[in-house]
């Protein structure tokens, strides 16, 4: 399988400290934040990764990483023009993953679980889709998983909503196949005009083809001061525990 990392968007909450530096070069604990999904993937074996930015980042980030080889992978460089969302970066992933399944994560999202099993399980499945969800204090700022317990599928995924029907947030840990693609191509941009990841998500609802699993450990999306301070401490006890990946 292989691995995707956002790692463009404009980081307007966090500023200024992205007014220079791209939000996923910045420290979270000992490391930059993009240390943390190429960890992620690494340990799930997941070792040929496209990292996705937009193109005045793509220096600081081959700066950093190069080719992967010091983390234990091979990292693809690929531009996505504007940050016009989600979906429209993963769009220019089409040629790297081919036919084949993959993982999709969103750099600014710091997590302890591995990944391993869930993978392990969105093999099994075959086709489709698998998003991870976390049960969140603020679930305004998310996207939103409403559920059908008794059948343990995803009935509907709201972006961000005023009125929050449960507090399952949408992690920004997405398993896809190939079909994704073609799902991409038949969304519209949304009111804040961007390709959303939630209606890509809605779509594989439709054909009944998401599944999900919740994360057991904590789960951060260190895309806020706060959130990003919390990110840190957490790292930094992984770290102390022997647990960074
Ligand atoms: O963190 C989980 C949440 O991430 C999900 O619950 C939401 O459904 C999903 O829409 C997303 O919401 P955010 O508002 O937090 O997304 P944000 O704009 O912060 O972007 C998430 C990551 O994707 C971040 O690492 C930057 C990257 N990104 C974003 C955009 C809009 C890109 O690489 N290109 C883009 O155009």
């Amino acid at each position: 399988m292989k691995g995707v990392i956002l790692a463009g968007g404009t980081g307007s909450r966090l500023m200024p400290l992205t007014k220079a530096v791209n939000k996923h070069l910045l420290p979270v604990g000992p490391y930059p934040m993009i240390y943390w999904s190429i960890m992620k993937l690494e340990e799930a074996g997941i070792k040929d990764i496209l990292l996705i930015t937009q193109k005045e980042y793509i220096p600081q980030f081959h700066k950093l990483l190069e080719n992967g080889e010091e983390l234990g992978v091979s990292i693809t460089y690929q531009v996505q023009p504007a940050a016009s969302g989600i979906s429209d970066a993963l769009s220019y992933a089409k040629r790297f993953t081919g036919r084949d399944p993959f993982v999709l994560l969103l750099g600014d999202n710091i997590f302890e679980d591995s990944l391993k099993p869930y993978t392990e399980r969105f093999a099994q499945q075959g086709k489709g889709a698998k998003v991870l969800l976390k049960e969140v204090d603020d679930p305004e700022r998310f996207g939103i998983a409403e559920i059908d317990e008794k059948n343990k599928r995803i009935k509907s995924i709201i972006e961000k909503p005023e009125q929050p029907p449960t507090s399952l947030c949408v992690t920004g840990i997405y398993m896809y196949d190939a079909e994704v693609f073609s799902y991409i191509d038949q969304i519209s941009p949304s009111k804040r005009g961007e390709l959303e990841i939630t209606d890509v998500n809605n779509l594989y609802i439709e054909h009944s083809e998401l599944t999900y699993d919740v994360l057991k450990g904590w789960w951060v999306d260190a895309g806020t001061h706060e959130s990003l301070c919390l990110a840190g401490s957490l790292a930094q006890q992984a770290i102390q525990k022997g647990q960074e990946h």
